[in-house]
């Protein structure tokens, strides 16, 4: 990940230097294995949220964030879940006043989001490590064969017909997400469906209702162009009983793809959360953080 931030020299070299040791530790263990005792384990426990986890918030929610003595449950509870990522964020960093619920102000942000990742991990959501899906081979997906981006954008590239994807998955969980991708019909609200219209002599436009009134309606068609319909020349107006949505992606792709798919949107929504919530809380001094990913 990259840090915008200007870090003074010295830390810089601090990192230089971690990383030198951190080679030359590999090497030594790959010229004589035998010495490797410290290799870190894969399981969850040794991750850095876990530790994080357990020093900062176990002690009043829970090691498994569902509730201690001190603290409700964070995992579990339906609303909690739902908070976005920045919510959770600001949450951490300022508290929450007039409870328990201490400020963690000195956290680095880095370690917040570790937290909240982890957090996310805890509440069995938006874990985008435990989703077997490539994030690279959904990107490809998304902006290739899929043609998800004729009709979404994800930071700025795409069209504009659908709702913009980019922040999507950082509120969304993966079974949210594929069931709008494998069921649209069923998972979208009504609100998104499309509106047919038919002329007097007899033109079909199909398209989403962006304007609509008595005498007139307008129609914004997939190409993304805007049409306006005088109701007066119009034969008939139709709401189709689903979304411009196309509903086969279930059985178009197989399930790698969907994850692939479902694990480019979790992975993009998160990173641009976390932006989005390292930008607010310093309002005016890094305004080229989000320009710049
Ligand atoms: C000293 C005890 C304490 C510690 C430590 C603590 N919390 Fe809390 N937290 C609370 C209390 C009290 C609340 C208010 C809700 C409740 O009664 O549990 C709360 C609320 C929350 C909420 C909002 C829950 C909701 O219902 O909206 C989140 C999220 C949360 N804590 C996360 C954390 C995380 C992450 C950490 C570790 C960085 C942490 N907390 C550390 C006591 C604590
Ligand atoms: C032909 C246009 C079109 C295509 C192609 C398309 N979608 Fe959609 N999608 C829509 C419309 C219309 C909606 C419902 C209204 C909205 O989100 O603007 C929607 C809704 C969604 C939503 C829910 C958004 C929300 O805010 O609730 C997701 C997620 C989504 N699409 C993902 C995808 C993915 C992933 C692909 C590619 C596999 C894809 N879409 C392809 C038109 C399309």
């Amino acid at each position: 990940m990259r840090i915008l931030y200007s870090w003074p020299a010295i830390s810089r070299l601090l990192v230089i230097v971690g990383m030198l040791s951190f080679a030359s530790l590999h090497a030594q263990q790959s010229v004589d294995a035998s010495q490797s005792t410290t290799v870190p384990s894969a399981s969850p426990n040794s991750s850095p949220g876990y530790g994080l986890f357990a020093t900062n918030c176990a002690a009043c929610h829970g090691a498994d964030g569902r509730g201690g003595e001190r603290a409700t449950d964070i995992a579990t509870v339906s609303e909690v879940q739902q908070l976005s990522n920045g919510e959770l964020i600001g949450i951490v960093r300022n508290g929450i006043s007039g409870t328990g619920m201490p400020a963690f102000g000195s956290l680095e942000p880095q370690k917040v989001k570790v937290l909240v990742d982890y957090l996310r991990f805890l509440q069995g959501k938006g874990a985008v490590v435990q989703l077997p899906g490539d994030v690279h081979a959904g990107e490809l997906l998304f902006f290739g064969k899929a043609q998800c981006s004729t009709c979404h954008m994800v930071n700025g590239k795409g069209g504009f017909i659908a709702s913009d994807l980019s922040l999507y998955g950082s509120h969304e969980t993966a079974d949210q997400i594929r069931g709008v991708i494998t069921d649209p019909k069923n998972k979208l609200p009504a609100r998104s469906n499309a509106t047919t219209v038919v002329t007097r002599s007899g033109k079909k436009v199909t398209g989403i209702v962006k304007s609509n009134d008595n005498f007139s309606i307008a129609l914004q068609t997939l190409d993304g162009s805007f049409q306006l319909f005088q109701k007066f020349d119009l034969k008939q107006i139709d709401m189709e009983s689903r979304s411009l949505m196309p509903v086969n992606y279930g059985s178009l792709f197989n399930s790698n793809e969907l994850n692939d798919l479902i694990s480019y949107l979790l992975s993009v929504g998160t990173k641009n959360a976390s932006h989005v919530a390292k930008k607010h809380p310093r309002s005016d001094d890094d305004d080229d953080d989000l320009k710049s990913n």
